[in-house]
């Protein structure tokens, strides 16, 4: 092989073989993983001009990251983009280039190992031929609508055409990234090899140039015209029991580009462009960048610092430990759990299968490997060679420091101690401990495999490499971890609290609990403060709420102290709601002629104990605040956060609703210092 040094620029080297194949590399300079940014693709763009004049045998495009072919667009630039017009020059150069690869007279081929994601797939997608690794890095999709736009760079009609509208439209929809196994099912991509066959696989395609294959009948026929509007009502259907089109008008966008123009390439590429530009400078898609910038903040935490962990000990084989000790083993660590029950150890094993399953679905080496790496603990002999040892007992004080006494002796001597509690001070359970400084908060949310947040609780006596190391162990487990300063509710109960409490206090005014979601969910909530209440236990709502009520004067409301045993929520079939099979019997024809004030009470509540935890400093800034209560909270993400949304609303407009609803319904809605620190 030759290097062409006279075609060698920042990011793309040109290998030319004996064959005459143009080896393409991707090696964005400086930075740990490729990205399609505006400077890439015109250095690209260039080189398939010279292409374009001289032609090679065939070109294969590949990278030279370790584990990793192109991670997108470089969204960085994406904020950038003000107008509707920057926005389509913006597309207009992507579609070129890609309109350029795809007209090349040559076989042009994309060989794919680890994440090949959004601008990176629709390269790919120019190319004839698509070959890919058969590792588990391997992750093919267009997430787009994640961040409130679609494939911008030709990607809808070219997934269209290769995968047949059914699974391309699924695969732009649900935004996910796909193993090249489903990839190769639904047609994404030619073929699926070992990684040490890949390069011969691309050569093989690049010199041979197979014809295609036809899409089955079916497909082609879903695409046809009269057909298009009957397929997209069903796809509006499913779309709109996850997102409300006034809340994520993108993949409402994408539906109707693929009626109108989805039997016409050109005019679909055309309004591909003008339907992306007018979503990529629209609110949501605004607020849906900047939670995957706080996202990549959160992630940053956990990167100050090498916490290298052998083994995780979890004490407390209960909801928590339980699920906290399997999603460990998941994540490749070596894990014991350990419980004074036996027979609860027992079914923390059994539920840890079905974490499995569910988690690795028919890979059955996965399973087992994840199986070998945990183990039932019953007398804590995995304790003495755990780097961290996580306690999920019960949530009681004596217990807690009786247990820290007992085990601090046979810790190894760098190990850190992580207390899953929701509201004990750590500096009450630190002083049982010889080395106080050891101890932290871990602290995840239920459910454990679903709920990305874990708070890191800063306790006064916690020694700040502990702090960094536990941020570094939530990072690498696949969690976003959180620094909170340690106090009642820490971040995110806290600002939770008082909005599930007015939520009750209005069921117990009268209000129909059906109202009450609603007008959560109208706000953009994944799920009403009535049915998460249900949902988690009222029992456990009025031990938190308690607690609180007393640390930060929250009125409690009288319907939640006088709980029935039989009426604790989904778990007892009866809470605010009745339940069958598990779902909430709901009226639908409830009714309330002030839904607009019930909105407002439970909005500012939230939003007044947010500006509450800024003035107290309750993380470090004021995006943290953002962050965790997204990822903590499942807070409408396209809002960008209750401080965001302050912002975009206006925290005088904001204050004078607050003032009303003080005279109304008393002090609980006064207004904290905080309001006058949001920037
Ligand atoms: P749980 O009652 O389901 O489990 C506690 C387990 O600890 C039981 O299996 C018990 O046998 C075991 N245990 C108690 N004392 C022990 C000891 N000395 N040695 C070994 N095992 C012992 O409790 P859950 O809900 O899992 O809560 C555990 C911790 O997690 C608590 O501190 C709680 O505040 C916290 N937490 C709970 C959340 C939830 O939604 N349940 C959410 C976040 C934190």
């Amino acid at each position: 092989m030759t290097q062409d040094t006279s075609n060698t620029v920042n990011s793309w080297t040109i290998e030319k073989d004996d064959n005459n194949i143009a080896w393409l590399h991707f090696n964005a300079a400086n930075v740990s993983a490729n990205l399609l940014s505006q400077a890439a693709i015109r250095e690209l763009d260039d080189i398939l001009i010279t292409f374009e004049k001289q032609p090679p045998q065939a070109l294969v495009i590949l990278s030279d990251k370790k584990d990793s072919f192109i991670f997108g667009a470089d969204i960085k630039e994406f904020t950038a983009l003000e107008t509707r017009q920057q926005a389509l020059d913006f597309l207009h150069n992507g579609h070129a280039l890609m309109n350029r690869l795809a007209a090349l007279p040559c076989p042009t081929v994309s060989m794919v190992h680890g994440a090949c994601l959004g601008g990176g797939t629709e390269l790919s997608l120019a190319c004839d031929y698509i070959v890919a690794s058969d590792d588990r890095k391997t992750k093919i999709g267009l997430p787009e609508i994640k961040l409130g736009i679609f494939p911008g760079y030709g990607g809808t009609a070219r997934s269209i055409e290769r995968c047949g509208p059914l699974a391309a439209m699924n695969a732009m929809l649900t935004g996910s990234a796909l193993p090249a196994r489903i990839a190769k099912k639904i047609l994404l991509i030619d073929e699926m090899v070992p990684l040490r066959q890949l390069k011969s696989a691309a050569e093989n395609y690049a010199l041979t140039a197979p014809k295609r294959k036809k899409l089955p009948l079916l497909a082609r026929l879903v695409n046809v015209a009269i057909l298009r509007p009957l397929v997209a009502s069903q796809m509006r259907r499913q779309v709109a029991s996850k997102a409300k089109a006034e809340h994520y008008p993108a993949p409402y966008a994408l539906i109707e580009l693929w009626v109108k123009h989805g039997g016409n390439r050109k005019q679909m590429l055309e309004h591909e462009a003008l339907t992306v530009a007018k979503l990529a400078t629209s609110e949501t898609a605004k607020n849906l960048v900047r939670v995957f910038f706080l996202q990549e903040n959160l992630k940053s935490q956990g990167k100050q610092i090498d916490f290298n962990v052998e083994h995780v000990h979890v004490i407390g084989g209960g909801i928590m430990g339980g699920d906290i000790a399997s999603w460990c083993a998941i994540q490749g660590y070596s894990v014991s759990v350990q419980d004074q029950d036996p027979a609860r150890l027992a079914q923390t094993i059994k539920r840890a299968q079905y974490s499995f399953k569910k988690k690795f679905k028919r890979d059955r080496r996965a399973i087992r490997d994840a199986n070998d790496r945990l183990l039932a603990d019953h007398r804590g002999a995995g304790l003495h060679r755990a780097d961290i040892v996580i306690e999920a007992i019960f949530e009681d004080v004596t217990v807690k420091r009786a247990l820290y006494e007992s085990i601090e002796p046979k810790m190894k001597p760098g190990a850190i101690l992580a207390t899953n509690t929701s509201s004990i001070k750590l500096e009450d359970l630190s002083s049982s401990l010889k080395n106080p400084g050891r101890l932290v908060g871990l602290h995840f949310f239920n459910p454990v495999a679903l709920m990305p947040l874990v708070e890191i609780i800063r306790g006064n006596e916690t020694d700040e490499k502990v702090v960094q190391q536990a941020l570094a162990f939530g990072k690498n487990i696949g969690k976003l971890p959180l620094a909170v300063k340690s106090s009642p509710g820490f971040l995110v109960n806290r600002i939770l609290m008082p909005y599930i409490l007015e939520a009750v206090t209005m069921a117990g005014e009268g209000i129909p609990p059906e109202v009450i979601d609603k007008a959560a969910t109208d706000y953009g909530m994944p799920m009403g403060p009535i049915e998460l209440a249900d949902t988690v236990g009222l029992d456990i709502c009025k031990n938190v709420a308690n607690i609180l009520s007393g640390a930060l004067n929250i009125p409690l409301p009288d319907n939640l102290k006088q709980l029935s045993d039989s009426k604790l929520g989904k778990k007892t079939g009866e809470g605010f709601y009745r339940y069958k099979n598990k779902k909430p019997i709901k009226n639908k024809s409830a009714g309330y002629p002030n839904a607009d004030e019930v909105q407002h009470r439970l909005v500012l509540r939230l939003l007044n104990e947010a500006a509450a935890c800024l003035r107290e400093g309750i993380v470090d800034n004021q995006d943290l605040i953002d962050a965790g209560v997204i990822f903590g909270t499942g807070f409408a993400p396209f809002r960008g956060g209750p401080m965001e949304y302050i912002k975009s609303e206006g925290a005088d407009k904001l204050c004078q609703t607050l003032d009303t609803l003080k005279s109304r319904f008393g002090e609980r809605f006064t207004k904290d210092a905080g309001w006058a620190m949001i920037e």
